[in-house]
């Protein structure tokens, strides 16, 4: 087993499905449990290190953590030494002083996650790193897709929107290729990245066109916090061309899936009608992700002590 969880590139098909088997076999031992606790990783440390804002990303690792009854440290950069100063580096070696068997960390910038690998012994998770990637968040839309569509071999996915600054279609196209799923990318130009003709995907500016060719559409938040320009002309424009509205869900096929990572802009990239519809997975995306976590703290820290 790996040691650390820093991108979806780093799974190569055989880790990925035991990551997504072994999620699948936690689930099924939580369910109908009074308590809903397994005993894996008593005694063992897992620290909470987000430098950005996150609702559902950080709650679902320390749920998984601690139904895995683990001893779970949440520290956010607000109201630490961070925001007197302090580097990721020493805050490292904080951890490190403390014996974390596993950290888990978001950062606004790219790479942290693997800065931070070379500064401890513990497992280092990535949950977010600047427009990188988010390997979990890929593994949870995965495993979505397969219990829902009961197959990732061949499955049509099509990615909608802010690819540009968004994590979760990068680390998503790296690892639903790896499973074998046939992915699309539909943006605007100006919101698809350098070098994007490099990634194992196909690119469209025809959403109409690809939905009734779409398994699973996967939309994306236009994320505005990390826009320095003006990537579209106006809210408006963006939701007619690239938003999944009534009109355009109904081009799906009848058995198709809606996915959205969160948080949503409701009105600007899906529409509420479809995003609370039967074939949206949204929610079932959150209650998954728990279960992919569990799986990741549980393979990593299982593993030997120190080994590759
Ligand atoms: C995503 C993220 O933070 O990258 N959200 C998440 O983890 N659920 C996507 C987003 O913020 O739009």
């Amino acid at each position: 087993m790996i040691r650390h969880l820093l991108s979806a590139a780093d799974l190569d098909r055989d880790t990925a499905t035991l990551l997504l088997d072994t999620a699948r076999q936690l689930g099924q031992a939580l369910t109908g449990r009074e308590v809903k606790k397994l005993p894996t990783l008593r005694g063992r440390t897992v620290v909470n290190l987000f430098y950005e804002d996150s609702t559902r990303t950080r709650v679902s690792f320390e749920t998984a953590a601690k139904r895995l009854s683990a001893d779970v440290v949440n520290f956010s950069a607000k109201g630490s030494s961070v925001s007197k100063g302090e580097s990721l580096k020493d805050t490292a070696w904080t951890l490190q002083a403390m014996g974390a068997d596993a950290v888990v960390i978001r950062h606004p910038a790219s790479g942290a996650s693997h800065r931070l690998a070379g500064w401890v012994d513990g497992s280092v998770l990535n949950a977010g790193d600047g427009t990188h990637e988010h390997p979990t968040q890929a593994l949870l839309d995965a495993y979505t897709m397969r219990e829902r569509m009961g197959r990732l071999d061949g499955l049509r996915v099509t990615i909608v929107g802010d690819v540009l600054h968004s994590r979760v279609a990068r680390s998503n196209v790296l690892l639903l290729r790896t499973l074998g799923a046939d992915v699309t990318l539909v943006a605007p130009p100006t919101l698809l990245p350098v070098g994007v003709e490099t990634w194992p995907a196909r690119i469209s500016y025809d959403f109409d066109a690809i939905l009734p060719k779409t398994d699973v559409v996967m939309m994306l938040r236009v994320q505005r916090e990390r826009m320095t320009d003006s990537f579209f002309p106006s809210v408006r424009e963006y939701s007619r061309r690239y938003g999944l509205d009534l009109r355009r869900a109904a081009l799906l096929p009848d058995d198709a899936l809606v996915m959205h990572p969160g948080p949503m802009v409701r009105g600007m990239e899906i529409a509420p009608e479809v995003a609370d519809s039967a074939r949206s997975a949204i929610v079932e995306q959150v209650a998954n992700g728990v279960l992919v976590r569990m799986a990741a703290l549980y393979l990593l820290l299982s593993g030997e002590k120190g080994a590759e």
